[in-house]
């Protein structure tokens, strides 16, 4: 079987998101606002940012039509963008099995739509984790509250040992986030995932297939680096306050994906401004025109 070289991206933007009921009774968590911005424009901008052009988004039935009236097929973007539904939320090692048909035999990479990262160096470590399409990565993060999330522990020689699903004492503080780069073996792996004591497709039944291959490499994010999980009222309320105070005081946005689509050359000044115009928001506008005015002065 061939192995096509250039990887894709999967955005899971299903599940019941009860954590922030009422809200997410008649919108989708991904949907909500970040400060200015869908919640899923952020997740979607580390794949661009990833060098990824072809992205599949998992999500319910019920709110495809909202999905597709915010980001259509992607073209706007430079990028393909496909939709596919999950039924029910039955874990993160699904996304695998509901996009085999889009993964087709390349590499790829997936990120839970609630998931925000931003900070010095990232750009670079994605970009690496994604050139290597024989190698499979995942972005450890260290955190105050280890017990809330998967977690990797480390040897002395700083390989990866053990990785845990919430464990209730673990010696690592090192919560592993919500984007993991593989190879085309995950959906062969993936098949093989038994539900978990809670019912789920635990990811981390992957990550132990790997581990045993010996075959799983992990970037540290550094405490230049911000992770957020948007899924509680705090940390969606973090999450804004943090991207509202980096924005005002530089004047540029984080997570904006038609500007990185046009920094990359994926799309011309032209469409840059279109989209610009096509909003209706002055503000907006005013920046995308400021933008190409001054190109020579920024890179991502
Ligand atoms: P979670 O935050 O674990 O689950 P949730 O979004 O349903 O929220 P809550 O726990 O408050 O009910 O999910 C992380 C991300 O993955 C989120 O973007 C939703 C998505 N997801 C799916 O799309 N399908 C799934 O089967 C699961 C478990 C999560």
């Amino acid at each position: 079987m061939k192995n096509s070289a250039l990887r894709k991206g999967i955005i899971l933007a299903g599940g019941n998101g009860s954590r922030l009921a009422p809200l997410t009774l008649g919108v989708s968590k991904q949907l909500l606002p970040v400060f200015d911005k869908p919640m899923i424009h952020y997740p979607l901008s580390i794949l661009m940012l990833s060098d990824i052009k072809e992205i599949l988004i998992i999500l319910k039935e019920k709110d495809i039509n909202a999905y597709k009236n915010l980001l259509g097929d992607g073209k706007q973007f430079g990028i393909d963008i496909k939709y596919s539904i999950q039924k029910n939320p039955d874990g993160l090692a699904q996304s695998f099995l509901v996009g085999e048909n889009f993964i087709d035999n390349s590499p790829v990479a997936l990120i839970l739509g609630d998931n925000l990262y931003h900070g010095s160096g990232l750009v670079k470590q994605l970009k690496r984790a994604n050139k290597q399409t024989d190698k499979n990565t995942i972005f450890a993060y260290r955190v105050n509250d280890p017990e809330r999330y998967g977690i990797v522990e480390f040897n002395k020689k700083g390989e990866p040992s053990k990785i845990q699903e919430k464990p209730t004492y673990s010696k690592s503080s090192y919560a592993i986030t919500g984007l993991y780069f593989f190879d085309n073996s995950v959906v062969e792996k993936a098949k093989k995932v038994k539900p978990s004591k809670r019912g789920e497709l635990e990811i981390t039944s992957i990550l132990n297939m790997y581990l045993k291959e010996k075959n799983l490499d992990i970037e540290i994010l550094g405490r230049g680096i911000a992770w957020f999980d948007t899924g509680t009222f705090d940390a969606l309320h973090q999450a804004g306050s943090y991207i509202r105070t980096i924005e005002n005081r530089q004047g540029l946005k984080i997570g904006c994906p038609e500007e990185i689509s046009w920094r990359k050359g994926w799309i011309s000044d032209k469409e840059f401004l279109e989209i610009g115009y096509k909003l209706g928001n002055d503000d907006y506008l005013e920046y995308v025109k400021r933008l190409i005015e001054d190109k020579t002065q920024d890179i991502i």
